[in-house]
């Protein structure tokens, strides 16, 4: 069966590394256009594709990206929210009864900035676009803690439960436009995000696991592909879980 992907323009964000780069691969391999977003350098794109340095808490970085993109690739059809950041910690830490620390407003702030902020910013520029060209797909980065909350993990569960919000609303909103949104909700991806944890933390996440492994980046770019393909062409509003059935904190 046919995906009607081929020569469609994708956006990733957050395409210079792990999840999102692996998405970029997995969307040229379709023989999709990629623009790929980064703050950080990436690398240079096979084939028609782009990589432009963007970053998505700022609203003009975004806007000026999109108008290149429209110019150079065409009408944006598959939008991959991808970028995102962790700045962990507990909202309160007490130390043999005393408070030792506390989750500050800086590290709360810049976690809605990317995951949350970041997204609408790059929905609200790419939709106009993906209207006029009759349609498209946006698929948003949640989380398995956005889904049932983690230890430590306030200001990033937070912007991961949020994502499934937006998804559902501008799933109704978009509809009458040709546009599907979804979310993917990866389990623990071998990224860099999750190698940096200690090894006993990673043992543990595995035996939690019932696939008993960590998940690839692939697999997530997989999901996306299918998502934005045509063989997916019903599904609005959702989310779909890649986490080799885990459930965090069982
Ligand atoms: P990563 O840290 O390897 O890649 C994230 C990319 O986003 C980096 O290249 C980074 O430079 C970029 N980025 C950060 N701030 C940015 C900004 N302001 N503008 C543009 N780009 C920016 O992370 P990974 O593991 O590939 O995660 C990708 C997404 O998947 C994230 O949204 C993450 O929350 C989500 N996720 C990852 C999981 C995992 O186990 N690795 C599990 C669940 C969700």
């Amino acid at each position: 069966m046919e995906t009607g992907l081929k020569d469609k323009v994708v956006v990733v964000t957050g395409g210079a590394s792990g999840i999102g780069l692996a998405t970029v691969r997995r969307f040229a391999m379709e023989g999709c256009k990629v623009a790929s977003w980064d703050v950080k350098d990436g690398a240079a794109q096979a084939g028609d594709g782009i990589f432009q340095k963007v970053d998505v808490t700022s609203a003009a970085s975004v806007a000026s990206a999109v108008a290149e993109v429209a110019a150079r690739l065409g009408a944006v059809f598959v939008l991959v929210n991808n970028a995102g950041i962790l700045r962990d910690g507990q909202l309160v830490k007490y130390k043999d009864g005393v408070l030792t620390g506390v989750m500050g407003d800086e590290q709360f702030d810049a976690v809605i900035g990317v995951n949350l902020k970041g997204v609408f910013n790059c929905t609200r520029a790419v939709v106009p676009h993906m209207i006029q060209g009759g349609g498209g797909v946006i698929l948003n980065a949640s989380s398995v803690v956005g889904l049932y909350g983690n230890f430590g993990q306030t200001n990033y569960v937070a912007t991961k439960a949020g994502v499934i919000g937006m998804t559902k609303v501008w799933a109704r909103e978009l509809g009458k436009y040709h546009i599907r949104v979804n979310a993917v909700a990866p389990g623990f991806i071998a990224t860099d995000m999750v190698r940096q944890m200690p090894e006993k933390i990673l043992q543990g996440l595995v035996g939690h696991t019932p696939l008993g492994r960590l998940g690839q980046p692939e697999d997530i770019a997989n999901a996306y592909a299918w998502l934005a393909s045509d063989q997916a062409s019903y599904i609005t509003g959702t989310v779909l879980s890649v986490d080799g059935g885990a459930v965090t904190g069982t």
